[in-house]
């Protein structure tokens, strides 16, 4: 496909809520790294499964059952293998990546004494620094941070140097919801091997813009969540490798996880249902593994040249207006199209607000990164992320947008 192709067809059609209006303007939706849209194949999948599948898994003989168990485990075996071949076994369904991290955390604690060390980077999002900081509370560990340079990008030889055997965990982002920075996850995982301590990838804006293989990166675990893939909320994956799945307690008890129980003690089931506590997320799993099948047939390359025109239009865009301020973005190989920013003094709800009246979602806040925040001396931006299905067309809105709020708030 040719780069005049892939803008025409800008596989919009694919998703019914970006048909819709708001503000009686055509929906502009750029808020993705909060959540993705989700294309037909998704919602039908789901649909068809209340309508004419739903059951429980693992617990009934009955047709409808058995079919739902099969769908389930091949849901599993397909996220196994979009990481790229992990086994079925380091396959853990979860609510999401949140989920994800904490199940880790909690299991951890175990392997942790005083005086440890957890690394994590300074662009986290909340849900990959609290776990990790109640785990150190808990353990008398230390919480590290990885050196950023003035780019706002991390400075893995620095961070070389300062991290030693002490160091039992490393947990980053691989691309930053708040930045878009993509983070060199193969020389931490390098590092982290050197000094024997486990690496924790986050990868929740990963996989909707880029092709993950988590054997090649040679993670411990990784972590994402099916709403940011274009599949379902309430559905997240975490993949850990098999030995440490075996060497973790169970995080959560109940049904489903259980091979023998008496009043006064249980057996376990082996993984990856010891993990899988209650009924899952089945409509979620089904929907997640047909988000998989959708992101396969539209190809990473597709998406990844799209995305590129899109970066590119937008940066050029915003090289004409010297009032925005792009936070980091200094070398854009390092990037995708996800922007936050600040327009002046303008607080950034307000132009949020502005560009609502537009039809253009976007966020403005803190975007769960508090702590970047602090570094970058600002409460909050305003964010524009960008996925593979928004247009060219959408950046001349969106400078008019911006225009407008200039016109408007600084005078
Ligand atoms: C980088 C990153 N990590 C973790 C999360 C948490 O994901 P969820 O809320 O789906 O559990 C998010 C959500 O925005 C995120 O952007």
């Amino acid at each position: 496909m040719s780069l005049i192709d892939i803008e025409k067809d800008t596989f919009y059609h694919d998703y019914p809520v970006l048909q819709r209006k708001v503000q009686d303007k055509k929906l502009i939706y750029l808020d993705n790294a909060a959540t993705t849209q989700k294309p037909y194949s998704v919602i039908n999948k789901i649909a068809q499964f209340y309508q004419m599948q739903n059951s429980n898994i693992h617990r009934s003989a009955h047709s409808l059952s058995a079919e739902c168990t099969l769908e389930y485990d091949n849901a599993r075996s397909k996220v196994a293998e979009f990481l790229g071949g992990t086994l079925f076994n380091e396959i853990i369904f979860t609510k999401g990546c949140t989920e994800a991290i904490n199940l880790v955390s909690f299991c951890m604690e175990k392997k942790i004494q005083k005086d440890d060390e957890i690394w994590i980077s300074p662009i986290e999002h909340h849900a990959n620094i609290l776990p990790w900081q109640r785990l150190c509370k808990n353990t008398g560990a230390k919480l590290k941070i990885i050196p950023m340079n003035d780019q706002l990008e991390l400075e893995i030889s620095t961070f070389e140097h300062l991290i030693t055997e002490r160091a039992k965990l490393v947990a980053v982002t691989h691309i930053s919801n708040a930045l878009g920075v993509v983070n060199p996850v193969e020389s931490i995982s390098r590092i982290c091997k050197k000094v024997g301590a486990l690496l924790f990838i986050d990868g929740a804006q990963a996989v909707s813009h880029t092709k993950v293989n988590v054997k090649e990166i040679n993670a411990d675990f990784y972590a994402l969540s099916g709403h940011k893939m274009f599949g379902p909320t309430g559905i997240g994956v975490l993949y850990a490798k098999e030995h440490l799945l075996n060497e973790f307690e169970p995080y959560q008890l109940g049904g489903g996880m259980i091979e023998q129980v008496t009043f006064h003690e249980s057996t376990f089931a082996p993984i990856p249902y010891k993990f899988e506590a209650g009924t899952p997320p089945i409509a979620g799993a089904l929907g997640l593994a047909q988000a998989i099948d959708y992101i396969s047939e539209t190809r990473y390359d597709v998406i990844l040249q799209k995305e590129r025109l899109l970066y590119d239009a937008f940066m050029e865009m915003c090289s004409r207006i010297k009032e925005i301020k792009i936070y980091g973005h200094k070398n854009p190989h390092h990037h995708i199209p996800v922007f936050s920013f600040n327009i002046n003094r303008i607080h950034p709800h307000d132009i949020s607000t502005i560009f609502d009246s537009y039809g253009i979602a976007i966020r403005s806040g803190h975007h769960c990164c508090q702590p970047l925040m602090q570094i970058l001396g600002v409460p909050a931006t305003a964010r524009i992320s960008f996925a593979y299905y928004n247009s060219i067309s959408d950046i001349h809105i969106i400078e008019e947008a911006i225009k407008k709020s200039m016109e408007i708030f600084i005078k």
